[in-house]
């Protein structure tokens, strides 16, 4: 059997730093806002070259309070991909203005930078790019479209520690950046978590109101904020994992090597890329099959794990359906998620997994 994903192997290679790292912060019941906390914004700011990094309660909320701090709300329209995670859309809604959906590029299924003027009305205020599963979006196409247009950047990075664009890593290029530490992602948590970063003194300033009810001195509070901080424990355990990220993204990417070299050529099956401005961090890997149906279900058949990331892109989901989307608007997004298929993917996995994935795969793609 090869999961598609297993985070036991994982936890346990680290179980007793963070069993102590627990420990540390229930016997000093430093639970909110703590040390922990503070300690692990700055190293992960540091780690991804961004001069601030405001930890908060998940991946939505940091990209629903990017956008706040970037005074972006009711009437104005934000630019997104049409194939990501819900979240990413849901973030923009929730501070009343309305998500505008853009085709994917074929190649990297990042967002089209080709497409998105076309998509800008005097009403657009940001555009918030997605690293989708781990490739970079084309940062400095989106960038000069943006400045040129007056225009906010926000990151999405929810899957994408690690990834580089340029040389840089990603969260560091917009004028601010959401990630999540759900568990599953690249750096996870054990629960919810999430990290705002930006370099600008003055949006690092509101978020830090924002994400603990406005407050300025303990019972003053100079505006109606949020109640989503990082908590202790979580920042505790994550500071622990950081130290090993690249080693973990460093065995992402040798497996996708082994998956290129093994896998490339076979009829009907199609693999990632890598552009030449990219690292990608392999957050999934995803592969188009042109009989997915068929290819998944031998795939469960002979243990090997495998998913759909997406299934149904934003533009056409019933959340999403006042917008008025429909069949057409987005036929690159529309095409690939009929046919994409996840595949094994953890940096723990057995060169004995990697074999057994790699021949259940051919198999089930002839
Ligand atoms: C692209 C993307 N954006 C945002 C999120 C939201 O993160 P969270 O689940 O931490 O709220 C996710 C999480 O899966 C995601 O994949």
């Amino acid at each position: 059997m090869v999961p598609l994903i297993d985070l036991k192997i994982q936890h346990q290679s680290i179980a007793s730093e963070v069993e102590t790292a627990i420990k540390k912060v229930c016997d000093n019941t430093a639970f909110i806002l703590s040390d922990e906390m503070k300690q692990f914004e700055s190293e992960f700011a540091a780690f991804c070259g961004s001069k601030y990094g405001i930890g908060v309660a998940n991946g939505t909320e940091a990209l629903f309070l990017a956008l706040l701090a970037l005074c972006v709300g009711s009437g104005d329209e934000v630019i997104v991909p049409a194939n990501t995670f819900i979240a990413t859309a849901a973030a923009v809604s929730h501070t009343g203005a309305t998500p505008v959906f853009v085709d994917c590029d074929p190649e990297t299924y990042c967002i089209d930078p080709a497409k998105i003027c076309s998509a800008i009305t005097d009403k657009t205020k940001a555009i918030m790019p997605v690293h989708l599963y781990g490739h970079p979006a084309d940062m400095d196409a989106i960038m000069n479209i943006a400045r040129g247009s007056g225009l906010k950047v926000i990151e999405d990075c929810a899957q994408a520690h690690g990834t580089h664009y340029k040389g840089k890593q990603v969260g560091s290029i917009g004028d601010a950046a959401g990630f999540s530490f759900y568990p599953s992602k690249t750096l996870g948590a054990y629960g919810d978590a999430g990290m705002v970063m930006t370099n600008s003194d003055e949006v690092a300033d509101k978020l830090k109101l924002l994400r603990d009810n406005g407050r300025t001195t303990w019972y003053e509070h100079s505006i109606i904020g949020y109640n989503s901080r990082l908590d202790g424990l979580q920042a505790a355990i994550l500071r622990v994992k950081l130290k090993y990220l690249d080693k973990w993204v460093e065995g992402r990417r040798s497996h996708a090597k082994q998956y290129q070299e093994a896998l490339s050529g076979i009829d009907g099956l199609v693999l990632p890329i890598e552009k030449p401005y990219a690292q990608h961090s392999y957050y999934v890997y995803v592969v188009r099959a042109a009989n997915r149906e068929d290819f998944m279900a031998k795939l469960k058949e002979n243990g090997c794990g495998c998913g759909i990331h997406y299934p149904l892109p934003l533009h056409l989901q019933p959340a999403f359906s006042f917008l008025g989307g429909k069949e057409g608007d987005c036929p690159v997004a529309e095409e690939y998620a009929k046919q994409i298929v996840s595949i094994p993917m953890f940096p723990e996995l057995t060169p004995e997994q990697m074999n057994e994935a790699i021949e259940v795969i051919k198999q089930g793609a002839g």
